[in-house]
C-alpha cells in the first residue's frame, strides 16, 4: 500500500490524464487544483448550476501557465450523455464530483435532484465504461447512513435514507456494484461527511454550515443553529477528501477495488462546539468575533442526528490517513473565507484586523 507521498511522486513522475466532473464546484476545484500541481493533464466538465467561473479563476492563479496548459475545461451537462462521452474521451481516471447536493433542496425538488444524481450518475458509468476509462471514482455521501442509529458509521451497516437527496447517493452504490460486476470497471465510491475548505459556497439557502457561519461571523452577524446544538458531525478538511480521492485512483491493491469508503476524520464534533472553535479562529481576525450569538432554531427535516465515521476501512485498505483534524482545517478555511467577504465587500474593512 503506498503512501500519500508516494502517490504523488508516482503522479508526477508518470502523469495521467483525468476527468472530474463538477470541476467548478468546491471538491471538484480543489482535485483540480491538486492535480494541476502535481502536472497531470485534466479536463474538467461542469454546467455551473452550482459551481463558478471564479473557482477555476482562482485554480489559474495558484497553479503555473504550464500547469494550467494541462487543464481542458468543457462546459457541459451529465445529464446529456453526449456530453459524458465527449469528456470521456482519452481519460484513464474519472473522480465524478458532480451533483446537486443539499438535503433541503432534495426535499422542495426531489425531481432536479433524481435527475441530476441519478440520470447523470448512469450516464458517466455508461461513458466511462465505453470509452474505456481505467477506473472511476466517485463522491458517495454519508447520508446513506440515513436512520441507522449505530456511531461510529462502518460501511456495511446502513439504515434507511432521510432524504430524496441520501436516496440518490444510496442509487449512486447500487449502480456502481452492478456497473462492477456486469461491464468489470473498476469503481470506488467515497463516502463523504461534511467536507469543508475554500472555495464551499458560503451564499444562498443551501450553503453548508462551516462557510455560511464564515460569513456571518466574519460580518459579526449572529449564527442560527438548526435544533439545540447538540447535533453532532465528523468535519473533514478538504485536503484529506483529496488525499482520499488520489489514493482510491491510484491503488492497486486487489481488496481495496470496488468498495466504498467513509472519508471523514474520525472526530465527532457538536454544533454548539463548532460555533465555539469557529469563533475562537474567526476571533483572530475580527475582535466583535467573540460576542456573537447563536439563534437557534428548528431542526431540519431529512438531517441525520449524530454522525462519525469509522475511517478504519479507508485506513487499512487506502493508506488513508488525514493530514488535518477539524482545528487545523478550521485555521486553514479561515483566511480564505476572511479574503473572500473582503473581495465581496460584505465586511467592513475597520472591523478586522489585519
Ligand atoms: N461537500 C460535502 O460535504 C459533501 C458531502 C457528501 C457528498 N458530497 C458530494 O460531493 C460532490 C461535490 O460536492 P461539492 O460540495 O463540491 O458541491 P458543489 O455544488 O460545490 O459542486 C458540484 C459541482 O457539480 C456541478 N454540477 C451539478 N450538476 C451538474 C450537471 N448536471 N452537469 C454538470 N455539472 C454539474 C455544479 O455546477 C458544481 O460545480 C457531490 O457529488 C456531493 O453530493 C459532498
Amino acid at each position: 500500500m503506498a503512501t500519500y507521498s508516494a502517490i504523488k511522486k508516482e503522479l508526477m513522475e508518470n502523469p495521467r490524464t483525468w476527468l472530474i466532473t463538477g470541476c467548478a464546484g468546491f471538491i471538484g476545484s480543489n482535485l483540480l487544483e491538486a492535480l494541476l500541481k502535481l502536472n497531470q493533464k485534466v479536463v474538467g466538465l461542469d454546467n455551473f448550476s452550482t459551481g463558478f467561473q471564479r473557482n477555476l479563476d482562482e485554480v489559474r492563479s495558484f497553479v503555473s501557465p504550464e500547469q494550467w496548459g494541462g487543464f481542458r475545461f468543457r462546459q457541459g451537462d451529465i445529464r446529456n450523455l453526449e456530453d459524458c462521452r465527449k469528456a470521456c474521451a482519452g481519460v484513464q481516471i474519472v473522480l465524478h464530483q458532480a451533483a446537486l447536493g443539499s438535503v433541503p433542496r432534495s426535499i422542495e425538488d426531489p425531481i432536479n435532484t433524481n435527475s441530476n444524481n441519478i440520470d447523470g450518475f448512469l450516464n458517466m458509468l455508461v461513458a466511462a465504461r465505453d470509452a474505456p476509462v481505467k477506473r472511476f471514482v466517485y463522491a458517495a455521501s454519508s447520508s446513506t447512513y440515513g436512520d441507522h442509529p449505530a456511531l461510529p458509521k462502518s460501511e456495511d451497516v446502513i439504515g434507511r435514507p432521510l432524504s430524496p437527496y441520501a436516496v440518490t447517493k444510496y442509487v449512486n452504490e447500487l449502480y456502481a456494484d452492478v456497473f462492477v460486476k456486469t461491464y468489470g470497471m473498476e469503481i470506488m465510491g467515497l463516502r463523504y461527511f461534511n467536507v469543508f475548505g475554500p472555495r464551499q459556497d458560503p451564499k444562498g439557502g443551501y450553503a453548508a454550515v462551516i462557510p455560511k457561519w464564515y460569513l456571518a461571523m466574519v460580518s459579526s452577524e449572529p449564527v442560527s443553529i438548526n435544533g439545540d446544538g447538540q447535533t453532532s458531525r465528523d468535519f473533514c478538511y478538504i485536503e484529506n477528501c483529496v488525499q482520499a480521492n488520489l489514493q482510491a485512483a491510484l491503488s492497486e491493491n486487489p481488496e481495496a477495488l470496488n468498495q466504498v469508503y467513509n472519508i471523514a476524520c474520525g472526530e465527532r464534533t457538536t454544533l454548539l462546539q463548532l460555533f465555539e472553535k469557529m469563533k475562537d479562529t474567526v476571533f483572530r481576525h475580527n475582535p466583535h468575533a467573540r460576542q456573537i450569538r447563536a439563534n437557534f432554531g428548528s431542526f431540519r427535516p431529512g438531517d441525520i442526528r449524530h454522525s462519525l465515521a469509522d475511517i478504519g476501512k479507508a485506513r487499512g485498505l487506502l493508506g488513508y490517513e488525514p493530514e488535518y483534524g477539524l482545528s487545523a482545517g478550521l485555521d486553514k478555511a479561515s483566511g480564505w473565507y476572511l479574503n473572500f467577504c473582503r473581495s465581496k465587500g460584505c465586511v467592513e474593512e475597520s472591523a478586522i484586523c489585519p
